[in-house]
């Protein structure tokens, strides 16, 4: 159940978009914070917040990449496999996280740290490999940069 402060505070930024459409992904990813995932309960919920059917809410979480309809791990990575990142190396950024964290693509680590995501483009074409982990874009990936940045974001969990 959506605490009463966040549902305030959704309801307000409901409000003050153009259409509730225009709020759905807002609202989708602040209640996706709170469950971990966009569980059924919360695609209700923000169906209900957002005036639209549940199915229509469910379309649209199928259509964002960064809305999860399943249980993930406490960080997700998303490696970018567009063009740029592939000419420079995004499929050895993937095997090396994928050793690493003992998961194929789309799986979540055993100890339920990671979950690894392949995606399009995330706007960092120029510095590429590029992953991105909540909101923090890593360019210029290599294998011991990705070592580094898993230390770092295991420390801060
Ligand atoms: S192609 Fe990877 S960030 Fe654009």
């Amino acid at each position: 159940m959506i605490p009463e402060p966040l549902k305030k505070e959704l309801l307000a930024r409901v409000a003050s978009a153009i259409t509730p459409r225009e709020a759905a992904v807002d609202v989708m990813k602040e209640l996706q914070r709170h469950y971990g995932w966009l569980t059924d309960e919360a695609v209700g919920e923000a169906a209900e917040l957002l005036g639209l059917s549940s199915l229509q809410v469910e379309e649209l979480a199928t259509f964002y990449e960064m809305i999860y309809r399943r249980p993930v791990g406490r960080r997700v990575i998303h490696v970018c496999d567009s063009i740029s990142c592939w000419s420079v190396g995004c499929e050895a950024v993937m095997t090396h996280l994928q050793n690493r964290l003992g998961v194929g693509p789309g799986e979540t680590s055993s100890d339920g740290m990671f979950t690894l995501i392949p995606c399009c483009c995330l706007g960092n074409c120029g510095e590429g490999p590029t992953m991105m982990i909540g909101d923090t874009l890593y360019g210029r990936l290599t294998p011991d940069r990705v070592d580094e940045i898993l230390e770092k974001e295991r420390a801060e969990l």
